[in-house]
């Protein structure tokens, strides 16, 4: 829901698009500032009520903020969780026994002081629980691109409805770093590296009850030096507000912030306080001499909470958006003369662009399939040329056969002839009365030409 009150995105709601016109005044540039005259008015007119009324509405309309928690299974993320919000958010724990790494949001409505707050959770489910955990990440940053893509395509639609959306966005990633008092593990360097430039990362050591004061201090020294030599980018609180500022840069110097989690109460004097308890002693989740979870609520909650969400609208989504628009071919680039241009002819350029790559495309195709028809055509004339020499190869054997057995049925017809001949001159023979011995020879004869 970018119904968040935001103030400068409320007083300028062309800029969530960055659509608006190069030529039109920014509050960025202060073109035209020159022509602003600074007048003192004569009476009372009342648009000093101007923050008040935001106060209001941005009352009425509630406010969202999504959390992402990462870190290995049964690190203390749902602990910290409830204990930073003192509710008991119900959550299942996870078996060491996933496949891959999964994320599992969760929406909850709650509600202090008539300020409603609408907080998602999104845990890592098995993280680094694999035994190749080469693509952990993975999961995550296409969670993280998932929420600003759905967001980007509500941007998108001619009828928005940004104000009833509701943002899933990942404003805030709390990393969990298990208390070694030894270095960062190649997962989680990995891992915040390739989400520095996607969300705000707060790294938190979990469970700091199980290091001891001095190791933690050695420890955190040696984190930051760590994150800072393989560029890993985290969330620096403010300085810009005075008010702030001094507190923040002193907040900064102590990340990462040392936590203990416990939804757990013990009397200690007269009041109830949430702590862990030990055969050795008490730990006290809100005693800034025990660990730094106050701190930690303090700059999450209480102080940066909306430059959180700001941050991640203005600089994490603003990349994603711009890369995806240029990926889109979309540029802010200026034309010949220093002109800008301007979306439209960005868009009628693309098109056109589109265009003649389809007709280009169609006519390879067609060139294509000519040519194809062609070859096709080549294959079929030699297969035609063949069949056919084939054919008359054939015809002229058969001619041949034909006459040699037109020949030999003539052969047979003379011999046949002249058999009959002879029979008939033996037969007159025998009639005349000659002897035996014709009969046998002509008993032969008739033999040879069964
Ligand atoms: P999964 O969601 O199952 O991955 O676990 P998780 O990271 O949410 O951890 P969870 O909060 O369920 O805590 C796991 C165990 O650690 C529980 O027994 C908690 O009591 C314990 N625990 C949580 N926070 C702390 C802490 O700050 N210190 C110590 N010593 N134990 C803690
Ligand atoms: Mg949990």
């Amino acid at each position: 829901m970018d119904a968040s009150p935001e103030l400068p995105r409320h007083l300028v709601p062309q800029s969530n698009l960055g659509m608006r016109s190069p030529q039109s005044p920014t509050r960025e540039t202060g073109k035209h500032s020159e022509n602003v005259r600074s007048l003192p008015l004569s009476g009372h007119v009342g648009f000093d009520s101007l923050p008040d009324q935001l106060v209001r509405r941005s009352i009425q309309q509630g406010f969202c903020f999504n959390i992402l928690c990462i870190g290995e299974t049964g690190i203390g993320k749902s602990t910290l969780i409830n204990t930073l919000f003192n509710t008991n958010f119900e959550e299942h724990e996870s078996t060491h026994f996933e496949p891959s790494v999964k994320l599992k949001a969760q929406t909850y409505d709650i509600n202090e002081s008539n300020v409603h707050l609408k907080l998602t959770v999104v845990n890592t489910v098995g993280f680094g629980d694999q035994i190749n955990k080469e693509d952990s990440y993975m999961p995550i940053v296409d969670y993280i691109d998932t929420q600003f893509e759905a967001y980007l395509q509500e941007e998108l639609k001619i009828k928005r409805l940004l104000y009833r959306y509701h943002d899933s966005r990942i404003h805030v990633c709390l990393y969990f770093i298990a208390p070694t008092g030894h270095s960062l593990k190649s997962l989680d360097l990995i891992t915040m590296k390739k989400l520095d430039s996607k969300v705000n990362i707060i790294p938190v050591i979990a469970k700091a009850d199980m290091i001891s004061k001095s190791e933690l201090h050695k420890f955190k020294i040696k984190l930051m030096s760590e994150l800072v030599s393989n560029g890993v980018q985290i969330y620096q609180f403010p300085t810009y507000d005075e008010t702030i500022s001094k507190l923040n840069s002193s907040m900064n110097a102590q990340l990462p912030f040392a936590v203990v989690g416990s939804m757990e109460e013990i009397k200690i004097g007269n009041k109830m306080v949430k702590a862990r308890m030990y055969p050795w002693g008490i730990v006290q989740v809100e005693n800034e001499s025990h660990c730094d979870f106050v701190k930690l609520r303090e700059m999450l909650i209480c102080t940066n909470m909306e430059d959180l969400r700001d941050q991640t609208h203005s600089r994490h989504y603003e990349l994603y958006r711009r890369c995806k628009l240029e990926e889109m071919g979309f540029q802010d680039n200026m034309g010949p003369g220093e002109k800008p241009v301007s979306l439209q002819e960005t868009y009628e350029a693309k098109r056109h662009e589109f265009f003649e790559e389809q007709q280009r495309k169609e006519e390879e195709m067609r060139q294509t399939f000519v040519q194809r028809v062609r070859e096709k055509e080549t294959v079929l004339k030699e297969a035609e040329r063949e069949l056919q020499n084939r054919f008359e190869q054939l015809k002229r054997l058969h001619q041949d056969e034909r006459g040699n057995l037109e020949d030999k049925r003539k052969d047979l017809q003379e011999e046949v002839n002249e058999f009959n001949k002879r029979r008939a001159a033996a037969e007159l023979l025998q009639a005349q009365g000659f002897g035996s011995v014709g009969n046998t020879s002509l008993k032969k004869d008739r033999k040879t030409f069964m």
